[in-house]
């Protein structure tokens, strides 16, 4: 589904990206797991094109972005679905305005046919909160903003979701909530996902395989479970 070859990216003579790299097979979860400003969201901004790597290939199904005019890029971002850090929704917007957002902007992917209403009112109902429909996101609980926001990076039925942080500032019940929710879009839609999480819980229960940033490379990949029977200290630290 995608595949990153040996990226770095700099800020003057801070390298946080040095040589990663990544492949994501077509319908599982990848867990990308990293210290506090080890380059993690760096990455994800150059998967989608908000940053561009200083060097190094990303192809995403067999397309090289960097290659790619920007209609095609278009396209391409609309297989892409992105949980921001945070929730990222528009303050100004209901929750139907916030999720129509996407299907305008990119409406020529269903074609005339669409029934925007049905969209929005069955991604709604994927994540429980139908009856949020007309509400602000200020009068919705952090989690319920999660999921609304999962909603909107689902509505364009995208092939690859990008996760970053998806249960950072929740309470354990409201986050097994999230990586619950995040099982059941993988099945329903055989979606293919990266997530950037700390949460080992989560990390556990939503992966195929687990993928370590460290000093900017990937330092180590496998399993949960083989990562954590490792004795490599620098690999042990994330499993403590
Ligand atoms: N636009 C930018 N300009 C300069 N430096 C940046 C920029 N974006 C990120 N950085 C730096 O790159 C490093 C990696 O940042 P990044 O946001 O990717 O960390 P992260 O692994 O996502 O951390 P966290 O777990 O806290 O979200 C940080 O030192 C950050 O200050
Ligand atoms: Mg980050």
């Amino acid at each position: 589904m995608l595949e990153i070859k040996n990226i770095k990216k700099a800020f003057g003579n801070k390298h946080v990206l040095n040589g990663f790299n990544l492949e994501l097979y077509e319908g599982e979860n990848v867990v990308i797991m990293g210290k506090s400003g080890s380059g993690k969201s760096v990455m994800i901004k150059c998967l989608v094109g908000l940053m561009q790597p200083d060097s190094g290939s990303i192809k995403i199904m067999d397309k090289d972005i960097a290659t790619l005019n920007q209609k095609d890029l278009d396209d391409l971002r609309t297989e892409i679905g992105f949980l921001f850090q945070g929730s990222a929704l528009y303050d100004s917007m209901t929750v139907r305005e916030n999720l129509e957002f996407p299907l305008r902007r990119h409406k020529h992917k269903f074609g005339d046919v669409v029934d925007t209403n049905q969209l929005v009112e069955e991604a709604l109902e994927n994540v429980g909160l139908l009856h949020t429909i007309e509400l602000m996101p200020a009068e919705l609980s952090g989690g319920m903003q999660r999921r609304v926001a999962l909603a909107r990076a689902l509505i364009l039925r995208p092939k690859i979701i990008l996760y970053d942080e998806p249960t950072s500032g929740l309470d354990p019940i409201t986050a097994k909530e999230i990586v619950d929710l995040m099982r059941r879009v993988q099945r329903l839609y055989q979606t293919s996902s990266i997530i950037i999480t700390h949460d080992i819980d989560c990390a556990r229960v939503v992966s195929e395989r687990i993928v370590l940033l460290v000093d900017g490379v990937d330092y180590a990949r496998g399993t949960f479970e083989e990562l954590a029977a490792s004795d490599d200290g620098k690999i042990q630290a994330f499993f403590k």
